[in-house]
């Protein structure tokens, strides 16, 4: 059936909504699978703490951030045990405020004498040498990784080991070549672990949670909502995560419902609905085909083809138990 039977507590639509079963067997089975510190969750994906609580509730006490705002929001929540940045910042000193502030302890990715610098001046301690594994992204050539952690070490900074996100690898559809690729990349990075000394290897995704062997720690962070594009990849988690929309028009060939570019990251492609074919979205629609006639103001369930993205479109997680909103999570580390 096209439209879904109606969610008791959702009024305002599109509503971000979390399966509480599906969420909660995601964060079992990856706790199973990657105990404690083994798993740094990545919180770009939820940019909630109310998930970061559940994540620590699990025994992840350790957490990856993208942005200098997931830091200060964990470690005002009381979640600062060990935050990582895994990203570069030419300016650290709210990073540094936010350690002080709460005691919180604050690591920061570098991969330049610049990004040293920032971290020094901005009053963080600890950083991770980030090294290049084939994204074209951050991170220095595996051969420069030694003389960076020399720079920061006589910058009187600690470095704790490298980082290198398999960003490249993570959503490869076929799992041999996941696995071969994850190898390669890997090899680069067990080459600068050794150039730069210290415990930590910090790597992997969603994708390459259980085939990257080399990581002292996986930075996955989708697998606990799940998307359209990890949902192809044949993992051992649910889709948990889905925008509830209503039907505002329909036509003799089509439907439209109130959820369209504005409520969805689509840089994985368009999103998947259930019993119908989504032919487009625009601003604040999508235009689909149902495969049952539906109607004006029946509810329809849109499900996003990358997860991280469409979160920050939204203000709150709907938590939804057998039909019911039973909780909100805010999303609370959105913005800058
Ligand atoms: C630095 C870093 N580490 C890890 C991840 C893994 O995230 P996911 O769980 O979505 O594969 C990402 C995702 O973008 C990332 O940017």
């Amino acid at each position: 059936m096209t439209a879904i039977t109606a969610i008791d507590g959702i009024e305002q639509t599109p509503a971000l909504v979390v399966d509480r079963e599906a969420f909660a067997f995601n964060l079992a089975t990856m706790a199973e699978a990657l105990p404690g510190a083994r798993l740094r969750p990545h919180v770009k994906a939820h940019k909630s703490t109310g998930i970061a609580r559940a994540q620590a509730a699990q025994s992840h006490r350790t957490f990856t951030c993208a942005t200098i705002r997931e830091v200060e929001v964990l470690a005002e929540a009381g979640l600062g045990d060990d935050l990582l940045l895994a990203n570069e910042v030419a300016d650290a000193r709210r990073l540094g405020a936010a350690a002080d502030r709460h005691g919180a302890r604050v690591t920061v990715a570098v991969d330049s004498e610049a990004t040293i610098d920032a971290a020094r001046n901005g009053g963080v301690r600890e950083v991770l040498v980030d090294v290049n594994v084939g994204l074209p992204r951050c991170g220095c050539r595996p051969e420069d990784a030694g003389r960076l952690a020399d720079a920061a070490r006589a910058a009187g900074l600690e470095v704790r080991g490298v980082m290198g996100y398999e960003g490249h690898v993570v959503g490869r559809p076929d799992r041999a070549e996941r696995t071969e690729k994850v190898a390669e990349s890997m090899a680069l990075l067990v080459q600068a672990a050794g150039l730069v000394g210290g415990d930590v290897i910090s790597a992997g995704g969603t994708g390459t949670y259980d085939l990257n062997t080399w990581a002292t720690e996986i930075q996955a962070g989708s697998y606990c909502l799940m998307d359209t594009a990890y949902g192809e990849l044949g993992l051992p988690f649910r889709q948990a995560l889905s925008l509830v929309a209503t039907v505002i028009s329909v036509s003799p060939k089509y439907a439209v419902a109130d959820c369209g570019l504005k409520a969805l990251g689509m840089d994985h492609g368009s999103p998947s609905m259930e019993a119908a074919r989504v032919l487009f979205c625009s601003d604040e629609h999508v235009t689909f085909v149902p495969d049952e006639p539906v109607q004006v103001g029946d509810r329809v369930r849109v499900i996003p083809a990358h997860v991280d993205p469409t979160v920050a479109y939204h203000e709150v997680f709907q938590v939804v138990d057998a039909g019911k909103v039973t909780e909100q999570w805010p999303v609370d580390m959105r913005g800058w």
